[in-house]
């Protein structure tokens, strides 16, 4: 099993005289005041979660759009902060936009063109002229931010996902030297699916610029050879895995990203978990026996409503259920200034309200959203109480989320219920539970099984879970990554 100390020697042996840098949208931490004071607060997000322990191994830069209010605030004259607060590691280098910028770049191309784009959700990509041209100025930004870290140095530099597609162009078109990764933190749709998009031939050039793609699984980088075999004049080559576009070559490889599996396990079992769960029961509608739990950022792409719809027709097909069982929804709220996410928040709220309605018996009710945010050892909580775990997204990269709830799972006593549309169905079919979230039928036959399932089952299906992500962890994702890096 990968470590972070293994991870740290690859780097040192690797990584010799190269700065190390990385760009993201998302910071890993964020300023907020809270009355007059300042708290810094871990940010919640599979992308930040995933490398916040990388970086702490790596040392190094992580330049990242600013999102807290108390952030510049916090930074030194290069807009520049140590992180994390208590045992600082590695420097986060802030990037100021206006709400313009905010508005253009990220809840406009990124989350309404691309996101769309690459999802198969059935929620049509919107591409607007101004849009794209303020996720074009933003692109440079982050190009700038990176090329004042480089200085007169040598670098590797690391951007991740979609917010990102024209950084490495801008990047490379002032140091070509600088050796530049990308990974993408989502499915890359099918080439019918991409062809739709207007500006699809520069953020392909784009992406081309990278001498590493990666994506988390082998589909995703066929999907994105595929497509530039369709739309650009370039020489692809699927024994090598790579394109070669205007004399550049970028290697496409799949990373399936992995989770801290030992901290997540070292974490749950701590007191601050043990009395999270303690508070957790005041929390759930009494009498119930059996605890089915999902945790997502409320996103059409997660399910949410169709995983409702399950939970509805289980309780109507197995009566026996009702009052026996609650389901236990967090929803992060994000990217709430966008019309169908606001959408989406209260055709959740409405169809939990109905199906408690309905089912409403005492005190006891079936739904519980909560929408309030919580934290890391109250995810851990509820990850070790929860009899089954429910991830029913309709198209998604990875889905660290699974992950994390295996990890979690130290008494071997609960039951993943994997949509087979997650990049994780690919590595955790032998454990999980596979559904079709679209057929709320079956989906309510696998909460039966998982429920019903023999103990012996449970805890064979589980540690079978766990040793696939204990070996397949965060460490050796990146350590996998930073030797491929390095071999360029
Ligand atoms: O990988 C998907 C992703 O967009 C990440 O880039 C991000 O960290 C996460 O989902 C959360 O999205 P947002 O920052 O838009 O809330």
């Amino acid at each position: 099993m990968w470590t972070k100390e293994d991870l740290t020697k690859t780097i040192q042996k690797n990584l010799k005289g190269y700065k190390f840098i990385i760009a993201s949208n998302k910071e890993p931490y964020m300023h907020e005041y809270k009355g007059k004071d300042i708290k810094c607060i871990k940010t919640v997000s599979g992308l930040t979660i995933a490398l916040d322990p990388v970086m702490e191994a790596a040392g190094g830069i992580w330049i990242a759009w600013a999102s807290g209010n108390a952030d510049k605030d916090t930074v030194d004259e290069n807009n520049c902060v140590k992180v994390p607060p208590d045992n600082p590691r590695y420097t986060l280098k802030r990037l100021w936009l206006s709400k313009e910028e905010e508005e253009g770049y990220y809840y406009g191309y990124s989350n309404q063109a691309i996101w769309p784009l690459s999802h198969i959700a059935y929620e049509k990509p919107i591409f607007l002229k101004e849009h794209w041209q303020i996720y074009k100025k933003v692109n440079q930004y982050f190009a700038r931010a990176v090329l004042e870290e480089i200085g007169n140095d040598k670098a590797f530099v690391w951007l991740q996902d979609y917010h990102l597609t024209l950084a490495a162009k801008y990047i490379k078109e002032q140091r070509p030297d600088a050796i530049v990764a990308m990974f993408w933190h989502i499915p890359w749709p099918n080439p019918e699916a991409f062809r739709i998009c207007p500006h699809k031939k520069e953020i392909l050039a784009g992406l081309l610029s990278c001498d590493l793609l990666g994506f988390h699984i082998r589909y995703h980088c066929i999907n994105f050879m595929d497509t530039v075999d369709f739309e650009l004049e370039a020489k692809t080559d699927y024994e090598e895995n790579s394109v070669i576009y205007r004399d550049h070559k970028t290697l496409i490889r799949p990373f399936p990203i992995g989770v801290d599996f030992e901290g997540i396990s070292q974490n749950a079992k701590s007191q601050e978990v043990k009395s999270a769960i303690d508070n957790l029961t005041s929390q759930i509608p009494p009498p119930y026996e059996v605890l089915a739990l999902s945790v997502d950022r409320v996103d059409y792409t997660k399910g949410i409503l169709e995983r409702l719809k399950a939970v509805d027709r289980f309780l109507q097909k197995y009566p026996e259920y009702q009052k026996r069982f609650v389901f236990y929804q967090v929803g992060a709220l994000s990217r709430i200034h966008i019309q169908t996410y606001k959408d989406l928040i209260n055709k959740v709220q409405e169809l939990a309200e109905e199906i408690n309605w309905k089912y409403k018996s005492g005190n006891w009710y079936p739904i519980v959203l909560n929408n309030k945010g919580i934290d890391y050892e109250q995810h851990l909580a509820l990850y070790r109480s929860a009899d089954l775990c429910i991830v029913s997204s309709l198209h998604d990269g990875m889905n660290l989320v699974a992950k994390e709830y295996v990890a979690a799972n130290v008494d071997l006593k609960g039951t993943l219920v994997l949509s087979q549309f997650t990049g994780s169905a690919r590595e955790l079919s032998k454990g999980a539970i596979l559904i079709n979230p679209y057929d709320f039928d079956s989906t309510a036959d696998a909460i039966k099984k998982a429920i019903q399932m023999p103990r012996e089952e449970k805890v064979e299906r589980m540690r079978r879970l766990r040793n696939n992500i204990a070996e397949r962890n965060i460490y050796r994702w990146a350590g996998k990554v930073i030797s491929n890096l390095a071999r360029l």
